[in-house]
């Protein structure tokens, strides 16, 4: 029995190709959802649209600070890794519930596959610095999206159980996209996502970002994260962003209309890891509002520019870049993510270490 445990929204994205491969190989599998992600369209739309069967339990660990979410996610998990005994645990990403399913199944010596494994920002007071370091050490086999994962891995002593699959984002990318695909007459626009902790847990700082939106001038579609909502709202600042003529704020959308949504794009503002690389696959630059080392390559490639909300004269720069930035054709597009075949090569990597 393989299980694969789940909460956050990009983590359903990444689950859907491993699960169906999985299954053609043969294997059984169950999954757990932490809870961590818990609104209709932050969870229940991905299962549904991207046809991943219902999970057998929600641990409801969503909300509350980072310790009590993952001691909840820990406790809740433990008991059921007890109770069903798998041969194999799958964790996706970067997120609380990563870690608590690596220091759980860990300890309770069931083997771990680390799905989007190697990535680093080299900042450990990002949250998920710390989840990703972690979980990396503490997993059997390593699968990475690109090849600075892998050489991050090298670094750190993992190499030996780490492989190059590519990112299994794509293969969720390419099994919609096509069915998506815009009509060229439709107009452009900026599409926006905002999340992170260190982009919501200040006044000033969220206040910047509404200011950066507002100087774009083109029109920003932004999905926009219940987190981001409530400290919006906490800070007395939904009316400003509701005021800013060029900015359409949106309920977050599932997988098929955010795969829309960035095809019409011309220019992504994101903090997300996630979106910052799907830019590449969607052909619209990205604008990355956190000081972090993300995606390094489509950074050098100046595909991914980063600037600092906070800092006028990068925003300068960044209102420049806007300006330049138009939809890329699928030829011109930046490769460094994989061929949109890795859930096949994971279900090969893990066949070779006898781990299905
Ligand atoms: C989490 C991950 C982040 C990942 C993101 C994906 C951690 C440390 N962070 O961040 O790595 O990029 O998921 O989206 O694990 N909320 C709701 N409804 C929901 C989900 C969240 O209202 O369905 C609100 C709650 O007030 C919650 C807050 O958003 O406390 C933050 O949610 P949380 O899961 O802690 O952080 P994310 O920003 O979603
Ligand atoms: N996404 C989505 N709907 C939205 C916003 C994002 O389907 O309203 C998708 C996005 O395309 C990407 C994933 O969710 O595949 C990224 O999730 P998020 O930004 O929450 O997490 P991160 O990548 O930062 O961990």
């Amino acid at each position: 029995m393989i299980t694969h445990i789940v909460g956050n929204r990009p983590q359903f994205i990444k689950l859907a190709p491993l699960y169906r491969a999985l299954n053609q190989a043969g294997c059984v599998q169950n999954i757990i959802h932490s809870g961590q992600h818990y609104d209709e369209n932050m969870s229940d739309v991905f299962f549904q649209e991207l046809g991943i069967p219902n999970p057998y339990v929600n641990l409801m660990a969503g909300g509350g600070s980072h310790a009590q979410m993952t001691a909840k996610a820990m406790l809740g998990l433990e008991e059921e890794l007890l109770d069903k005994k798998p041969s194999l645990v799958i964790l996706y990403g970067d997120t609380n519930t990563t870690l608590a399913g690596a220091v759980v199944a860990s300890k309770l010596c069931i083997p771990i596959a680390h799905v989007e494994a190697g990535p680093r920002v080299h900042c450990k007071a990002n949250p998920e610095e710390c989840n990703r370091i972690a979980t990396d050490h503490l997993s059997d086999i390593l699968f990475c999206p690109d090849q600075i994962s892998m050489q991050n891995l090298q670094k750190e002593g993992l190499g030996d159980r780490a492989y190059m699959t590519g990112d299994i984002m794509y293969d969720t990318y390419l099994s919609i996209a096509e069915k998506t695909a815009q009509d060229a007459s439709q107009e452009e626009i900026i599409v926006m996502t905002w999340h992170r902790q260190e982009n919501t847990s200040g006044k000033e700082r969220m206040e910047s970002i509404l200011n950066l939106v507002q100087q774009l001038g083109d029109k920003v579609v932004c999905p926009l994260h219940p987190r981001t909502r409530k400290c919006l709202t906490e800070y007395g600042l939904m009316e400003k962003a509701e005021a800013i003529p060029n900015f359409e704020i949106i309920d977050p959308v599932g997988y098929m209309d955010m795969v829309a949504l960035m095809q019409r794009a011309k220019l992504i503002l994101t903090d997300s890891g996630g979106v910052s690389k799907e830019s590449s696959y969607a052909g619209a630059k990205c604008l990355f509002m956190l000081d972090l080392d993300v995606w390094e390559d489509l950074v050098r490639d100046d595909w991914i520019h980063k600037v600092d909300p906070q800092d006028q004269t990068r925003v300068e720069e960044a209102l420049a870049f806007a300006r330049r930035a138009k939809h890329v054709p699928q030829a011109d597009r930046p490769k460094y993510y994989g061929d949109g075949h890795a859930a096949a090569k994971m279900v090969q990597a893990l066949q070779e270490k006898n781990l299905i």
